[in-house]
């Protein structure tokens, strides 16, 4: 059985609107991102070559993230790689919550 944890990303005052934040989960990099004040995760390993997605660009209007390297953009809700002509990409995403001023990840 597969048990989830809840992991502490940082508070809330530490992750402004339109920015991300990294951080390091047991063998793999998740990527926060605040999207007009609502939380999203997802890996932070682009699916193409690997780049950090947390170094891409944030699009607000459309709550993706556009990767630095290449260009592929990620669904910041649900991880679907929306650049691919396949519909099947999705990197990895997380449900987030807030409990009092700080943010965590469920990982499981
Ligand atoms: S590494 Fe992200 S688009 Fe190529």
């Amino acid at each position: 059985m597969m048990i989830s944890s809840s992991i502490k990303v940082c508070k809330i005052n530490e992750l402004p609107d339109g920015q991300s934040k990294c951080l390091r989960v047991n063998d793999k990099e998740v990527a926060v991102f605040n999207v007009k004040g609502k939380y999203y995760a997802i890996d932070n390993t682009c699916i193409h070559a690997g780049a950090p997605l947390n170094d891409g660009h944030i699009d607000e209007e459309k709550c993706q993230v556009i990767c630095s390297w290449h260009g592929w953009g990620y669904d910041l809700a649900t991880g679907k790689c929306v650049t691919h002509p396949r519909q099947d990409v999705f990197a990895g995403s997380y449900p987030v919550k807030i409990l009092g001023d700080e943010i965590f990840i469920e990982i499981k």
